[in-house]
């Protein structure tokens, strides 16, 4: 059986995001138990239906990507209680039919969320608006466990990097469940 493909999708463009350390640790966590590769989705305009077909270049690779998972998880940081715009961004253009007769790609694929934050609220509201939306769309989402990191200056070490002391072992926990999860939703 080929392996399971999981596409890490960051919710944010900073390049030392949290989020996306967190992304990284989950990764390296998950092995060669799957494949697992993040989207890099920067280069994506903004969604313009005046634009929207032929789809731009950026958007037919992203669409691709997520067409060829297994599995999708969101590592997703919070603005002003929200998951931020370009996240919404990626998600309205992989929202959209590709043409008349293929469907968009989210709907079916089972979906993870996790998010970290240096403030106290470990991402979690921004993770509920976040599932009203896969939700929406048609995403299977695990909804237990999902993982809110709250305080991540104290897991980063002396270089500033997330070191993730206290919160390894719920990564770890929420990689096992995924995988699971995605074997039995998928295939
Ligand atoms: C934030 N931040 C933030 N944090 C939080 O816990 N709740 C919030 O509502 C907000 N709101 C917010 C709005 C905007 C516009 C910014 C830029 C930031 C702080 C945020 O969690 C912090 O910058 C994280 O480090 C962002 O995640 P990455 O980029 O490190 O993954």
């Amino acid at each position: 059986m080929n392996k399971i493909r999981i596409l890490g999708i960051v919710g944010s463009l900073r390049k030392d995001s949290y989020n996306r350390q967190l992304a990284l640790a989950a990764k390296q966590l998950v092995g060669d138990r799957a494949e697992f590769e993040l989207l890099e989705y920067n280069d994506i305009p903004f969604m313009n239906q005046d634009i929207e077909f032929p789809a731009p270049e950026a958007v037919r690779r992203i669409r691709e990507q997520v067409k060829a998972s297994d599995g999708i998880w969101f590592f997703t940081p919070e603005y002003n209680h929200f998951f931020p715009g370009v996240l919404k961004n990626l998600l309205d253009w992989l929202s959209r039919p590709i043409g008349e007769k293929e469907p968009q790609v989210l709907a079916g694929k089972p979906a993870a969320i996790s998010g970290i934050t240096p403030g106290m609220s470990g991402t979690g509201i921004a993770q509920d608006h976040l599932v009203t939306l896969i939700s929406a769309l048609n995403m299977v989402v695990m909804n237990v466990p999902r993982l809110t990191i709250p305080n991540a200056l104290q897991q980063v070490d002396e270089q500033g990097k997330l070191a993730l002391k206290g919160s390894y072992k719920y990564l770890e926990r929420q990689a096992d469940a995924f995988l699971g999860f995605v074997q039995k939703t998928f295939r």
